[in-house]
């Protein structure tokens, strides 16, 4: 057997710990896999005393993690502390310019300088790892990198957040509120306690970010994505999601097309038939779409200490085999810098959820509005009849582009018998 290669791990969170246990529970089966073993050497968090769990005796202990990358012991620095920038940045560059590799499983981190750590990291000739950054035990930057890299590939997409697939999970089998399950979600722990980067989709976000540069070749353009959470998708468009043949899930979904990009997080209607439709609570899935392979879908847990750990190590076993390939599939300093494309030139199908006052007339000031931008009807709902009351009227619209679609809703909004702001769901005919 070859020397064992060291490393150090800053952060003994969740994920941090996680890695310790996988490292020693599967010790044996790992130095058979790489022809040598993996020794955790050195590791820091902020609180020196706390009981983790995991034994840590003989260890290193740094109190400032970027210290480690001068410890000359050290062959990997696994970050595992979070944050695009501070502590976990300045670790990640001291690491690379000491010469060693770095892995981490902070998608924040790579979305946002993910082009500089490959361009840093390559130049030096070590690697900058992340398989766990993107859809947690799901081994996706692999898939795209290595095992399908004979493709080129038009368009990716999938449930990149776990916690919001839980959520839209629970509002369909309870048809409770989300405010409700957002706080049900806290205090399980499925959901931090600002919840923001989940159900206002920037987590996803991140991780598109990161999924567009493995696929497409070109550099992280973070900044290029539109977002938009699942704040206000309720238990009613679920209901009628579900009498229209749709389930509702939030995807993201990265495509190329004439040498533009689109990058787009944003709750979907999706056909109940297609495998994404079945992924359900906090499962992780991410669907392929590759011109030889077809599509491949893969689906797991995409968060949690066991499958995000699998994930770290797998990254560990590649550097200990002295594997190495670009960090998004092409060398970092010929990644491209594709332009983005615009949401409003995007074309496809639209629900729109309007609450509207049960009188006669009111369909056919709609339908007037619709007409005016050019936008054509396929169905037309309406459940309830209450004169006079206000009841929901729901539309789903033939493929239109995006700014048409925008502008009749706008245009219906200012009709007196519209009394709520209308809602709007994507269709997504995969
Ligand atoms: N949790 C998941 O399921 C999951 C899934 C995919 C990716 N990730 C990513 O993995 C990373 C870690 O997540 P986590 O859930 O394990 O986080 P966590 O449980 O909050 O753990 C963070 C760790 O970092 C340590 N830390 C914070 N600031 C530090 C500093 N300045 N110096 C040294 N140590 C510091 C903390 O120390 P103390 O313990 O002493 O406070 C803690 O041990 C994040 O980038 C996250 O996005 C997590």
């Amino acid at each position: 057997m070859d020397k064992p290669i060291k490393i150090a791990i800053a952060g003994l969170g969740t994920v941090g710990v996680g890695v310790l246990k996988v490292l020693n529970d599967n010790k044996e089966a790992i130095a058979a896999r790489c022809g040598r073993s993996i020794e955790v050497c050195a590791i820091s968090a902020r609180d020196r005393t706390r009981d983790r769990g995991v034994s840590i005796e003989g260890l290193t202990w740094y109190d400032n993690p970027v210290d480690m990358a001068e410890d000359d012991n050290v062959d990997v620095v696994v970050e595992l502390i979070g944050g695009s920038d501070g502590t976990a940045k300045a670790l990640c560059e001291a690491a690379i310019e000491n010469g060693k590799h770095v892995v981490t499983a902070n998608k924040a981190l790579i979305a946002h300088h993910g082009t500089a750590l490959a361009k840093a990291a390559e130049a030096k000739g070590v690697n900058v790892s992340y398989e766990a950054a993107v859809a947690g035990g799901i081994p996706i930057i692999k898939a795209l990198r290595e095992g399908l890299a004979g493709n080129t590939f038009d368009r990716v997409y999938g449930i990149l957040n776990g916690t919001c697939n839980y959520m839209l999970t629970d509002m369909r089998e309870t048809g409770r509120d989300f405010d409700v399950i957002l706080s049900e979600a806290q205090d399980k722990g499925y959901a931090e306690a600002d919840p923001s980067f989940d159900v206002d989709g920037i987590d996803a976000a991140h991780k598109l970010a990161i999924l567009t540069s493995v696929a497409f070749g070109c550099e992280v353009n973070f900044e290029g994505v539109q977002v938009e959470g699942i704040r206000h998708v309720s238990p009613i468009d679920i209901e009628f999601a579900e009498e229209l043949g749709y389930r509702i899930k939030l995807l993201g979904i990265t495509s190329r097309k004439n040498g533009h990009v689109e990058q787009r997080v944003h709750p979907c209607m999706v056909s109940k038939e297609h495998p994404i439709s079945k992924v359900e609570d906090v499962f992780n899935a991410v669907v392929v779409e590759g011109n030889f392979v077809d599509r491949a879908v893969f689906e797991g847990r995409g968060a949690g200490e066991g499958p995000t750990a699998s994930a770290v190590v797998g990254d560990l076993v590649d550097i200990a085999r002295g594997l190495s390939v670009p960090t998004f599939s092409v060398a970092a300093d010929k990644l491209k810098k594709l332009p983005s494309s615009p949401l409003a030139r995007h074309k496809g199908s639209y629900y729109v959820r309007l609450m509207v006052l049960d009188r006669p007339g009111v369909f056919a000031d709609i339908a007037c509005v619709l007409k005016e931008h050019g936008v054509s009807m396929e169905t037309v709902v309406q459940r309830h009849h209450a004169p006079d009351k206000s009841v929901p009227l729901v539309l789903t619209l033939h493929e239109t582009q995006e700014q048409s679609m925008l502008d009749a809703l706008d245009g219906i909004a200012k009709l007196d018998s519209v009394v709520e702001t209308p809602r709007m769901i994507r269709i997504e005919d995969f």
